[in-house]
């Protein structure tokens, strides 16, 4: 049987990255497949969170994605934490994943930056824990954007080591599933630069919170370069804010680079920032209104994660009394 598992964390608010490179393709994958999306609070508290902070990050990720077309009545929607089994079988994972596997993964280098030794142990531990998210429901398919492919990567060895260890086939190597025309969305200031909750600058990113005026004055200040746009899309090369830019408007177009290209071969930014401008503030306008309109009742939010966190128990609760068996915990 085929489950999608994918998760988002509560650091800040959804961005166009989020939207475009994952929380989109979980609308479109929601009427196919079986689908658990978790709002994955104990992975941000791996930095510093305030806790009021959180709180209030939670119930607005949970707002964008409703706002964003995630059915909750269809699918399984709920935060992390209201589900054991994330911690427990994260554990068992902390002791299948090998230090080695760890010390490869590049977000963590990122993260820790030149203050490894400060680092806390759950982000140097973060990938058993996304590993655990996805096997505990026994996971086949995992939608996401680029950036999580090597995290992905890690959860399957860990599956296979699992199985190969205690000699069962009990876990699927999950799959990612990466698609679209904006699989890695780029700061807006630096087009070499993954677009991000923890940039500094918010004029980086574009936030499913934003208003048009602010979608606008941020496209306008989005940087380029001098040239005119190309034909095709090898004249995007070296040009990676051109290319991003042409990207985003491919995606929330729904249509490929090279027919954005076609159309605007040798358009000047201006013009082209208008068109996005327009596009973009068409597409997440009624997004940022229905998030409003969510978020000014937290008790229907908070009612959402309830009742999915009753059903992401029901359906991890089995699997991981078959996991303690395996690892021969006596259950008396
Ligand atoms: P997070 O919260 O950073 O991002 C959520 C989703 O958005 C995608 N994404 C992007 N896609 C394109 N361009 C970008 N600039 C961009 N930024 C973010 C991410 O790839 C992700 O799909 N570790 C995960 C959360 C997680 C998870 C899981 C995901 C925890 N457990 C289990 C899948 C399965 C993360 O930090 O995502």
């Amino acid at each position: 049987m085929n489950r999608i598992f994918s998760g988002v964390q509560p650091t800040g608010n959804l961005h166009l990255g989020n939207y475009l490179g994952a929380i989109r393709n979980w609308v479109r994958l929601q009427s196919e497949y079986e689908c658990v999306f978790c709002i994955v609070d104990m992975h941000a508290i791996t930095v510093w969170q305030d806790p009021q902070g959180l709180r209030d990050h939670t119930r607005e990720v949970t707002a964008g994605m409703l706002a964003a077309g995630v059915d909750p009545a269809r699918n399984v929607v709920f935060n992390q934490s209201q589900v054991p089994a994330h911690a427990e079988l994260a554990w068992i994972f902390n002791c299948v994943a090998r230090l080695g596997w760890l010390n490869r993964m590049t977000q963590f280098k990122e993260k820790a930056g030149k203050h490894r030794e400060n680092a806390s142990v759950g982000l140097y531990a973060y990938p058993n824990l996304m590993a655990a998210d996805i096997l505990a429901y026994r996971a086949t398919h995992v939608p996401v954007g680029e950036d999580q492919k090597q995290h992905l990567e890690l959860a399957r060895d860990i599956a296979q080591k699992f199985n190969g260890d205690y000699g069962r086939d009990f876990f699927p190597l999950p799959e990612p599933l990466i698609f679209g025309a904006a699989t890695r969305v780029m700061s807006l200031r630096d087009g070499t630069k993954k677009m991000s909750k923890s940039d500094e600058s918010d004029y980086s990113r574009i936030n499913m919170t934003d208003d048009a005026d602010t979608i606008a004055l941020k496209i306008r200040k989005a940087k380029t370069d001098l040239e005119p746009l190309p034909a095709e899309e090898s004249g995007l090369e070296g040009r990676p804010e051109a290319a991003n830019l042409v990207g985003i408007f491919a995606a929330l177009a729904d249509r490929t680079r090279q027919e954005v290209l076609t159309d605007f071969a040798g358009a000047q930014f201006s013009e082209f920032k208008k068109a996005l401008t327009e596009l973009a503030v068409a597409t997440l306008g009624p997004m940022n209104a229905e998030m409003k309109r969510l978020l000014a009742d937290p008790g229907h939010v908070d009612s959402v994660l309830r009742d999915g966190g009753r059903r992401a128990r029901e359906l991890s609760e089995p699997i991981m009394r078959e996991v303690f068996d395996i690892v021969g915990f006596l259950r008396p």
